[in-house]
């Protein structure tokens, strides 16, 4: 209709519009009962803005210059606000009020965060506030989370992965018997010298998970080996599960539980004092005939979504590690079968312990058939599968996926990680590596326990990690850097 007939035909109904501007005019009555509203509605709001353009041009503007100042400082540089603070366009924002529900909401908390930018304090705030609607405290995960965004996104930045050399001393005593070599407390810490002062290693290696021992040891020189780390940009995490134990009760007598969870809390907080940024809790599922039971996987993801809100709340990012074991005879479909189950019920539980999932990161093993299968997949194959369980269950939220490597060669372990970084995916998601002995195989060998071979060692280190950092870009050109591990290290039933 065009304007001048609207204006023509009179409104059947009073308006509290002008009956000339009434674009329902000639209308059915529920349309136009609909518009009149919404015009009312429009007009109300019109004549409330007037009136407070009009107050706020009286009000002396100190306070508010303030608070745009402020506003200008605590927001990050990619915010609707910021674009809106251009100089030439502050008079938008001279008219915040101290008092105003906005100021509260945007400065007030960013300033009580100390935030260094706008996302990451908006992620804290919509996780708090959800996490009341679940009827869980935010307690100490609102004190540390933008620490554990910052934390979980260094781990998983681009083509850099996690060192995973938190051995316990039974486990660390088997890799050193494979070279000869006797498990004795100045041996592991030789060893671990040669690891964590590495220079250059920080290119490639974000993070390095440590035992317990380790964390508190220092160079032959008296250098601790936090502060080794640190130097070479390596940001160093804890165990800090207590390990395996049989499952009471089971229907099958391998199933396992994770211990630990007694003193995590006051453990995790005098990690976080001795420098750790980071903990992992390795919680195990077997495939087997009638199993896993879903007692065991229950029991499994409970843990860990209890360690993770823990160790969270003393300021620890927590590395969830749900291994589903490479023992079996399994194809690859069946492990795909498990994992979505596990993985779904794991963040569902996660979900109930109030977990900030920003500030978390997931250790899986790939998808594969198991090691007795007869069933022989490609990198390509491997890579499909495991990109679709985890797109079936893994948040957009968890900043990075850290692949262990369960027993596969250092090579297969690089290929098939380039293959899981060469396909397109919908998970947005890092998919990196956090490896314990597809990074260390080559690394002892060259090392066999000698002085002399320190920097053969360290060039080992070196090499693997430089492999497994193109890989997690989909840059690796397989058989590119060396490697001495040929025939792996699966072992059943293995404990760390
Ligand atoms: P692997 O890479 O040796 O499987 O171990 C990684 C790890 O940390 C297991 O908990």
């Amino acid at each position: 209709m065009s304007r001048s007939a609207r204006t023509a035909s009179r409104c059947p109904d009073r308006c509290t519009v002008d009956d000339a501007r009434c674009r329902s005019a000639g209308r059915p009555a529920r349309t136009h009962a609909r518009t009149k509203n919404a015009m009312r509605a429009a007009s109300a709001t019109h004549r409330r803005r007037r009136r407070d353009g009009r107050r706020r041009r009286a009000m002396p503007a100190t306070s508010d210059v303030v608070c745009v100042l402020v506003l200008w400082c605590v927001r990050g540089t990619k915010t609707r606000s910021e674009r809106e603070l251009r100089p030439g366009n502050m008079e938008a924002f001279v008219q915040i009020p101290v008092n105003s529900s906005f100021f509260q909401q945007n400065v007030k908390l960013n300033l009580r965060q100390k935030s260094l930018g706008a996302p990451r304090a908006r992620v804290a705030r919509s996780v708090t506030l959800r996490m009341r609607s679940w009827g869980v405290r935010p307690g100490g995960v609102e004190k540390f989370a933008d620490e554990l965004v910052e934390t979980a996104n260094k781990i998983a930045s681009p083509g850099r992965g996690i060192l995973a050399v938190d051995e316990s001393t039974k486990t660390i005593g088997k890799r050193l018997a494979t070279i000869g070599v006797e498990n004795t407390e100045t041996h592991r810490r030789g060893y671990r010298e040669l690891l964590f002062t590495c220079q250059g290693l920080g290119e490639y290696i974000s993070g390095a998970i440590l035992y317990e021992e380790t964390l508190y040891q220092s160079t032959r020189d008296g250098r601790p080996f936090v502060d080794c780390l640190r130097n070479i940009g390596v940001i160093p995490g804890i165990k800090v599960d207590k390990g395996l134990a049989p499952l009471p009760g089971a229907a099958l007598a391998h199933e396992t539980w994770c211990t630990g969870l007694d003193g995590l809390s006051e453990r995790a907080a005098a990690y976080y004092a001795q420098g750790a940024r980071f903990a992992k809790w390795r919680a195990v599922i077997q495939i087997a005939p009638g199993g896993p039971t879903r007692q065991a996987i229950f029991e499994n993801c409970y843990g860990l979504a209890r360690y993770a809100r823990t160790v969270q709340d003393q300021g620890l990012v927590p590395i969830i590690e749900p291994e589903v074991l490479l023992d079996g005879d399994h194809t690859i479909e069946r492990c795909a079968e498990v994992q979505e189950e596990v993985y779904s019920i794991l963040y569902n539980l996660c979900q109930q312990q109030g977990v900030f999932l920003e500030g978390s990161l997931l250790k899986p093993s790939m998808t594969l058939p198991g090691a007795d299968s007869k069933q022989q997949v490609k990198p390509d194959v491997i890579a499909e599968m495991t990109v679709r369980t985890l797109e079936r269950t893994i948040p957009a939220a968890v900043p990075g996926i850290m692949f262990l490597s369960g027993g596969m060669t250092e090579e297969e372990a690089t290929i098939n990680l380039n293959a899981l970084n060469s396909r397109p995916r919908k998970g947005p998601w890092a998919l990196s590596f956090s490896y314990g002995r597809a990074l260390q195989q080559s690394c002892l060998k060259s090392w066999m326990g000698k002085d002399e071979n320190v920097r053969a060692a360290q060039e080992a280190l070196l090499a693997r990690a430089r492999a497994n950092s193109k890989a997690s870009l989909g840059k690796y050109v397989p058989g590119s850097e060396p490697t001495l591990d040929v025939t792996g290290t699966f072992e059943a039933g293995y404990k760390y």
